[in-house]
């Protein structure tokens, strides 16, 4: 099997000292090293007086059309919020405020990344009925009828990162007139994404889009599907320019910026544009194909070890998002990560499981001897798959 490169050496990001294979994007992306230049841009260009106003409207637009093009949309549809949860709270708010009626339904899935059915809670204060499904498509088209308003779930299931069939789902959902939101979290950047099939897309940046940190998260909204979107709070910068004195009128602005209240995470942003200029040269086909493949290879040395390990995730590349899981409870999982750091590999684990997230820096050759190594920690470990303790 030809052996696959890293698309970006492991050189051009900051990583822990003595690092031999970083698998654990998932739980958060390494920095670029350019990271610190961009935060020093931002602190030059802030303080030049006035001159800030020329220096903002180009990071926001640039980062705007550097988001837009992760999802085929304008960059008029993007909106920056500080991460996903806000994004989904402020969208959940926005379906409220275009009334729900206690007999209306919403679903979402119970085995999420627990952000998701959390930011739909607060419906169920309207009387509305909240449906947590199982994480499977069918599970959640055969809980849609006339009365649902909304359907809020993440692009592929958080424990096993078994893609939905959004595209399925969205159908059914637009049927009956229903909303459908998207946390593409956990594939934003590692596969092909499309807005025009959802009303709106909410993504974290500090995993899969590198920024590091919180700070800066996405929204999209599909201007076709939801023109009329109406935040629940306006601010300042929601809408067009207010001349004082207030009169009560006031017009919120015509694009997906009409749900950014305040003003923007201006720092974070200019991160966010460095680390998003980093994927650019490459195409999305490449990306996907680089993170499904070390993944392929990533599953044939985990099957080498010959340990009766479980992975949880799909075989099948087409039906898996950007990491492979491995059944194992937390507490076990956080012992052999900690074991692996002192050995320069770096792993992720929780929700009973270990996940090894290959990205951009990964190859061949360091996926295969982090799942060396990992095998002999287990061994050292007395790793018995039939044992509750694991
Ligand atoms: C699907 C999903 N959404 C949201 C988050 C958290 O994002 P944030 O902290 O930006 O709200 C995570 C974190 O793992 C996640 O997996």
């Amino acid at each position: 099997m030809k052996k696959r490169r890293p698309l970006v050496p492991l050189s051009e990001f900051i990583a822990p000292e003595g690092t031999r294979s970083f698998l654990a994007t998932p739980f958060g992306g390494l920095p670029w090293k350019t990271i610190t230049g961009a935060f020093e841009e931002y602190l030059r260009n802030s303080l030049q007086g006035t001159e800030v106003f020329n220096f903002l409207p180009q990071v926001s637009g640039e980062t705007r059309e550097l988001c837009s093009r992760l999802v085929g949309c304008t960059p008029e549809e993007v909106a920056f919020v500080s991460n996903a949860t806000e994004g989904l709270i402020k969208l959940v708010g926005c379906v409220a405020m275009e009334g729900m009626n206690p007999d209306d339904n919403v679903i979402t899935v119970g085995n999420s990344y627990p952000t998701v059915p959390l930011t739909v809670e607060r419906l169920r204060k309207l009387g509305v009925e909240i449906r947590l499904c199982e994480a499977t498509t069918e599970a959640i088209i055969a809980a849609i009828d006339s009365r649902t308003r909304l359907i809020a779930i993440e692009a592929c299931n958080y424990v096993s990162c078994e893609l939905f069939d959004l595209e399925r789902i969205a159908e059914a959902a637009h049927a009956v007139g229903a909303r459908i939101i998207i946390d593409v979290s956990q594939v934003a950047s590692v596969l092909p994404l499309a807005l025009a099939p959802f009303d709106a897309l909410v993504a974290t940046t500090y995993k899969w889009l590198g920024a590091e940190s919180n700070g800066a998260g996405i929204c999209w909204i599909n201007r076709e599907r939801w023109p009329d979107i109406t935040p629940e709070n306006v601010g300042w910068y929601a809408v067009l320019p207010i001349v004082l004195p207030f009169t009560g009128e006031y017009q919120l602005k015509p694009t997906a910026s009409r749900l950014e209240a305040g003003g923007l995470p201006w720092r974070d942003l200019n991160i966010l544009r460095d680390a998003l200029r980093h994927l650019s040269p490459f195409s999305q086909q490449e990306i996907t194909e680089h993170i499904r493949e070390l993944g392929n290879e990533i599953i044939a040395e985990l099957d080498k070890l010959n340990l009766g390990l479980t992975i949880l995730s799909p075989r099948d590349a087409q039906r898996r998002g950007s990491y492979i899981s491995v059944k194992m409870s937390d507490e076990m999982a956080r012992m052999v990560c900690a074991r692996l750091n002192e050995r320069g590999i770096y792993l992720s684990f929780g929700q009973g499981r270990l996940r090894l997230g290959p990205w951009l820096h990964n190859g061949s050759e360091d996926v295969k001897l982090a799942v060396q190594i990992l095998g002999e920690a287990l061994r050292e470990m007395n790793y018995a798959p039939d044992d509750g303790v694991w």
